[in-house]
């Protein structure tokens, strides 16, 4: 009996080990992605209160002084950011902007990424004449969903665009439907998570009071968190929420996973029994 019990604790022991471990390095995986995904939310590197504002509620930005305006420049910052996936090709469209979208760095032969392709890649499928979208007979790049015609992006470039732009508005860059989809996706999996490791924290061998606070915290950030994705479309204030909310539902649940690894580590009495 005394052996069997012994058994039953070592193998829960050991897929509450797994599971932790798998716990903490998709709590990893997970950082790294928002960073990858959103930190150019904004058109600057690394995060910012401004990258959740351009994802969730959208915000107003003052054009860089020294930059030339451009519709292409503004609209790539604001509602068409969403559509380059690669930070990489951001860059290479925005400098090219920046620079006032000179001819001759369009499609440059030395160089492995250029504007135009980056165009092709990201732009084309909706802005090309014959693709038959709207947009595309509005404001074509070019004929077809293969080739960039820069006198027909020429009204949106640096060139033609009068000065005296001031500001611009970014995002909200989360549609409607996506931000729908990203909901469906995020409130089926997150809190079947984060259950299953507060179920494993309160059982561990912590003080009882730290149990009874900290295991529902993470559930309850949540609420606010996805709450604030909605609320933020209705008042910048929510925008504060997200950070809140997600900053405590971080630490607290990096917390939980420690103190469910410190635990299993402690001296077991169970085992000690036989
Ligand atoms: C999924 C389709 C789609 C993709 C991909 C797309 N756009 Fe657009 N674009 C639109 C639509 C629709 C509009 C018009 C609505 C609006 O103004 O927000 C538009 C408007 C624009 C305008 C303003 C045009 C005008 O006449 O004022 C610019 C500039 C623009 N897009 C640039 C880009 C760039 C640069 C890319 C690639 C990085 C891109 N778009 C990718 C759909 C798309």
């Amino acid at each position: 009996m005394g052996r069997q019990t012994c058994h039953l604790s070592i193998r829960r022991e050991a897929a509450a080990h797994s599971l932790s471990r798998h716990y903490r390095y998709g709590y990893l995986v997970a950082v790294a992605n928002i960073q990858t995904s959103h930190g150019m939310a904004d058109g600057k590197p690394g995060m910012s209160l401004d990258d959740v504002r351009a994802v969730y509620s959208g915000f107003e930005r003052k054009s860089v002084s020294d930059e030339i305006p451009s519709r292409m420049l503004a609209m790539l910052r604001s509602s068409m950011r969403e559509y380059v996936e690669d930070d990489a090709d951001y860059s290479v469209l925005e400098t090219w902007l920046k620079k006032g979208a000179p001819k001759a760095g369009l499609d440059p032969a030395d160089a492995k990424k250029t504007p135009a392709r980056v165009i092709i890649l990201n732009c084309l499928r909706c802005h090309a004449r014959d693709g038959g979208e709207d947009i595309g007979k509005r404001s074509p790049f070019g004929p077809d969903d293969m080739t960039v015609d820069y006198e027909m992006m020429r009204p949106l470039l640096p060139a033609d665009m009068k000065p005296g732009m001031v500001s611009m508005r970014i995002g909200p860059q989360y549609s409607m439907p996506r931000l729908i989809l990203v909901s469906h996706i995020h409130m089926l999996s997150i809190p079947m998570f984060t259950l299953v490791v507060g179920l494993l924290f309160s059982m561990t061998r912590w003080p009882a009071k730290w149990l009874n606070w900290l295991t529902p915290l993470p559930m309850i950030a949540l609420v606010f968190d996805f709450g604030g994705w909605w609320l933020a479309r209705l008042g910048d204030v929510f925008v504060l929420f997200i950070v809140g909310a997600g900053g405590v539902f971080g630490v607290v649940f990096a917390v939980q996973i420690v103190a469910i690894l410190v635990d299993l580590w402690r001296p077991s009495r169970r085992i000690m029994d036989f």
